[in-house]
């Protein structure tokens, strides 16, 4: 089994950037979305909603100073400025997607260009003072830390006392993990391996946070698969780049893959909020 490290999330993550937004979201949103119905089909209202859920869940409000911790394209964080008129920083491992964010605050969302931030690095050493944030959010990005005890620490260090820590993350279910979730799920985006939900729980417990609250949304992962795997293969039908159009293909087998080991729990999906401190 390959070890991954996050030169290697960094590269996929710098080298795919344009796959991504061909066919998944020309605006760069890369996270899984919270579906309304089983017969919804709207994969960019169900990322939204992910978003409103997340942001309701971590008591955002105008005051608040927030990270988003693996921000990639940085919807979040100008939804967050938007919505609430907080100062939000950005943070994404991948120099492509935080060229791409900073282009697009400054583009489209130039009222809020004063409110937000975009920066280059990890979270396991974050370039932030102690207690610089009342909130550290973060969608579908920590799973891809190799020392995850490690971005736990940077997480609690940079939040303020009481300060509150929300995020929406991939889980690895089960410990064992099969060849084809191996290849599909894991391998394909550069991913060690995770935690189960109560694992989750415990891993924060651990790095010092209290009053944890977790949500299993295993449903809504593999709606957001099968939704994708159908844009993907409509996608590559009028796609004339051979090497765009080999990409969707890939990834629209491996939605079928995913499907499977969402099913065998191999992969799963949740929600988290922790608080620093009583
Ligand atoms: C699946 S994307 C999610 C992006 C964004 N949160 C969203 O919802 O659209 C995962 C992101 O995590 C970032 N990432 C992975 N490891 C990281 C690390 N150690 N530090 C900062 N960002 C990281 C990747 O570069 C990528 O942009």
């Amino acid at each position: 089994m390959t070890t991954y490290t996050e030169r290697d999330v960094e590269a996929f993550f710098d080298q795919t950037l344009r796959h991504y937004l061909d066919f998944w979201d020309s605006e760069g949103v890369l996270h899984t979305g919270i579906f309304a119905s089983d017969e919804d089909e709207d994969y960019a209202a169900a990322a939204d909603r992910t978003s409103a859920v997340l942001a309701d869940q971590a008591g955002i409000d105008a005051a608040s100073r927030v990270l988003d911790a693996g921000c990639g394209c940085g919807n979040f964080a100008t939804y967050l400025a938007e919505r609430f008129g907080c100062q939000v920083e950005g943070l994404d491992l991948s120099e492509e997607r935080v060229s791409f964010a900073t282009q697009r605050l400054a583009s489209g969302h130039a009222r809020v260009a004063g409110l937000v931030t975009f920066r280059h690095g990890s979270v396991t050493q974050m370039p932030y003072d102690d207690g610089t944030f009342t909130h550290v959010v973060s969608q579908d990005a920590l799973f891809l830390v190799p020392d995850k005890p490690r971005s736990h620490a940077e997480i609690f260090r940079v939040l303020r006392p009481g300060g509150r820590f929300a995020c929406s993350d991939f889980l690895q279910p089960s410990p064992v993990i099969g060849e084809q979730a191996r290849k599909h799920v894991y391998d394909r985006v550069r991913w060690n391996g995770g935690f189960s939900l109560a694992g989750y729980q415990d891993a924060l417990s651990s790095a010092g946070f209290s009053s944890i609250a977790a949500t299993d949304l295993q449903r809504h992962i593999k709606q957001t698969y099968r939704v994708l795997g159908a844009m993907a293969t409509e996608r590559a039908q009028i796609t004339e780049d051979a090497a765009g159009r080999d990409w969707m293909r890939a990834f629209a087998e491996s939605c079928e893959q995913i499907q499977a080991a969402i099913g065998r729990g191999e992969f799963g999906w949740g929600m988290f909020v922790a608080r620093k401190g009583a």
